[in-house]
């Protein structure tokens, strides 16, 4: 497994890290001693990145990283603190004192890093964002005030859904070590201003959502309906759409020792502003796929063809 550096913090991060999101249970069902068997893998894999957050599970999947994590050397943990008024993406007018206070950062902070288990964050990230924020030192003050206590090293944000523009000025403010962004072939938006203000000032990026929350593995159908939150996302309206573009995906990248899935993240990689890309885990099939892909590089043909494939909408419901 290659490592990449995270921005100018010093961590090296494995090109697959593991998206922790689904084996909190929340929003997905999950079986707890799949999820260890899928992290324990993840491991033996070489990966040692893991993204998780307090809204997963309410720290349940904090605690199963911890837990499965415990002893190895060379881990690095990202966690989360969820938005005030727990409201997802951000509203771009909202102030801070009604989304991030500093009693409030702090305190969730110091929640995540019990649940785990007092294991120093190696980043800790703010949940939603508005560009708004950036010049406001109550989020600034109290990430201090956690990494004086020990409970964290860097600090991070993961940008409000498909609007990576609206990070573009906290990339070049010096004020975060990583930001967090949904990239992936259909959503090829960062590319557009975000990852060069994020290179040029030493910003980690980690690449989220990177399977479009499942349709680029190409196992769906128009008749695919979902036990879980992406009954919202991908309606059965949608679905037609939605196959017609991931089976013209699948002709122009699948190929013998190369899956859909695999090919969407190496996309994802072929990015030198990407420092890690995390798909969502739940199985150990999907580890050891995932773990495959590093090392695999598409072609410049097929990034070139790939860039007709971009698709700006946005199914989780807010524009911007
Ligand atoms: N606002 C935020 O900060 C935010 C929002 C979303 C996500 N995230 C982070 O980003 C991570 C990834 O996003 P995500 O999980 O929402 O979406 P995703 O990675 O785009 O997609 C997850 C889906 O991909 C499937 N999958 C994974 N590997 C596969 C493989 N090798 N073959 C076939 N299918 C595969 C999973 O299958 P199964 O259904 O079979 O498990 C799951 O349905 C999250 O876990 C979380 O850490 C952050």
């Amino acid at each position: 497994m290659e490592r990449r550096a995270l921005g100018r913090t010093g961590l090296k991060v494995s090109e697959i890290g593991f998206g922790c999101w689904g084996i909190g249970k929340g929003m997905w069902k999950a079986e707890d001693a799949t999820s260890r068997l899928a992290l324990q893998e993840a491991l033996g894999c070489g990966m040692n990145f893991f993204d998780t957050a307090f809204v997963y599970g309410n720290g349940h999947s904090e605690s199963l990283v911890a837990a499965e994590t415990a002893g190895e050397k060379g881990v690095v943990i990202a966690s989360k603190v969820p938005p005030k008024n727990r409201e997802w993406p951000a509203r771009l007018d909202a102030p801070i004192g009604e989304v991030f206070p500093e009693e409030y950062v702090y305190e969730m902070g110091m929640r995540s890093f019990e649940n785990l288990g007092r294991r120093k964050m190696d980043i800790l990230q703010l949940h939603v964002w508005s560009d708004r924020w950036t010049d406001e030192p109550a989020w600034r003050r109290a990430f201090a005030r956690l990494k004086d206590e020990g409970a964290c090293d860097f600090f991070g944000v993961s940008v409000n859904d498909h609007a990576p523009g609206t990070a573009v000025k906290l990339a070049k403010s010096g004020f975060v070590d990583s930001l967090q962004v949904i990239y992936n072939i259909f959503d090829q938006s960062p590319e557009d201003e975000l990852f060069d203000a994020a290179r040029e000032n030493g910003v980690g990026i980690i690449a989220r959502v990177p399977l479009d929350e499942g349709s680029l593995s190409g196992k769906f159908t128009e008749g695919t309906r979902f036990d879980d939150w992406r009954s919202r996302y991908f309606t059965p309206e949608r679905m037609p759409e939605v196959v017609r573009r991931v089976e013209a995906l699948r002709k122009l990248l699948e190929k013998p020792g190369r899956t859909l899935p695999q090919a969407a993240l190496a996309f994802c990689l072929s990015n030198k502003a990407v420092s890690s890309v995390i798909p969502g885990m739940r199985t150990l099939e999907h580890v050891r796929a995932n773990a495959a892909v590093s090392g695999m590089r598409l072609s410049k043909g097929e990034l070139s063809e790939i860039k007709k494939h971009r698709w700006d909408r946005n199914f989780y419901g807010k524009d911007y």
